[in-house]
């Protein structure tokens, strides 16, 4: 089966083209970074005006890539949410007018689904029941994964997510946009145990996560210095890394204990702050200790993508859904507890 996979459920416009073997023939993302860079973060009414400009290049583009005709097409999957309403819009109409005019099934995917499936467009591919750790610009959520459908919440961010973090530090040290890259590159030279920053551990045994308190902190501190005199660069690099640290040691943490809690062998990785090097390494390093099959996918498909929108849809389509003419979008995930 020939699978479109179409994802504009933010910043990126992004299509994928899938075989049977659920081997990719193309995945092509547009992205829009350079719109928003001078904003210091995501305009969502530049991004859906953007995403309409971009959508029917991008899908002539993946189906050239691929080496089919739009008639060869079997099915659609398009990202019906999480997300920017506006964004989400974009790709949720095309994909149904699409497939309206090609006369074939539709599925609307969760975003969420996408990341937590986008293990299996690796070569090396994850045993069920595996825990997912979810990190991104929109949200921070540990899963256990049951099968290709059947998704358990254990724990999500009750404030920022990570990757929001590492942007709103980004924005307010005046380092650039996405926050994540520009951050953990000047952590590189910092100090990890330079600042006492906190760790939000909640109550005991709880899997939810908790941002805006460490963004807060790292705030105070770059502003107590400012009262009296600029941040150096030293000073710059040793918060990057204090603040890098203390989201990579609760990431941590908390996945070692979702494993241990549920009794799983077997965790994945999932979402763009999951390309963060210290971040893989660490976490590398923690399961390697703890004896606990770790599934790094590759950058490419830890971002958001296509294919792994494409990939998730095929999933249910085998299990019998199929996506109706007044389906809607929705701005918070459907994967619930
Ligand atoms: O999954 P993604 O591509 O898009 C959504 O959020 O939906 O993730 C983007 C997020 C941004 O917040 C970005 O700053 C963060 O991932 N990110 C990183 C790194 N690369 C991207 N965060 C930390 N370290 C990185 N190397």
């Amino acid at each position: 089966m020939i699978v479109l996979g179409i994802e504009t459920s933010c910043d990126d416009t992004a299509v994928a083209v899938l075989d049977s073997e659920a081997s990719v023939l193309a995945n092509v993302v547009s992205s829009q970074d350079k719109i928003h860079q001078r904003f210091g973060g995501i305009v969502p009414e530049l991004a859906s005006r953007r995403h309409m400009e971009s959508i029917t290049p991008i899908v002539n583009d993946a189906i050239s890539r691929a080496g089919i005709t739009l008639n060869d097409i079997e099915l659609i999957a398009v990202t019906r949410g999480p997300g920017l309403i506006g964004s989400l819009l974009v790709g949720f109409c095309y994909a149904k007018s699409l497939s309206y005019t090609l006369g074939i099934p539709y599925v609307g995917v969760d975003h969420m689904a996408g990341h937590l499936l986008s293990a299996f467009l690796e070569h090396s591919t994850p045993a069920f029941p595996y825990i997912a750790l979810i990190v991104s610009g929109g949200t921070t959520s540990l899963f256990k994964v049951e099968d290709f459908n059947r998704f358990d919440l254990l724990g999500r961010t009750r404030d920022d997510a990570a990757g929001e973090a590492f942007d709103k530090i980004a924005r307010y040290l005046e380092l650039g946009y996405p926050g994540g890259p520009v951050v953990s590159k000047r952590a590189e030279g910092g100090d990890t145990t330079a600042l006492h920053l906190p760790r939000a551990w909640l109550e005991e045994g709880s899997l939810d996560f908790s941002f805006s308190g460490l963004k807060t902190s790292v705030i105070n501190h770059c502003h107590r210095i400012m009262q009296v005199d600029h941040l150096t660069e030293q000073q710059i690099m040793n918060t990057c890394a204090s603040f890098q640290q203390a989201v990579i040691d609760v990431l941590i943490e908390k996945t070692s204990t979702a494993a241990q809690i549920n009794d799983i062998r077997t965790v994945v990785l999932g979402g763009g702050v999951s390309a963060n090097r210290s971040l893989r390494e660490q976490m590398s390093l923690r399961c390697g200790n703890e004896e606990l099959d770790l599934f790094l996918p590759s950058v490419e498909n830890c971002t958001d993508n296509g294919a792994m929108i494409a990939f998730a849809g095929v999933q249910q389509y085998w299990a019998g859904d199929r996506g109706a003419n007044d389906d809607d979008v929705y701005s918070r995930s459907h994967l619930g507890r």
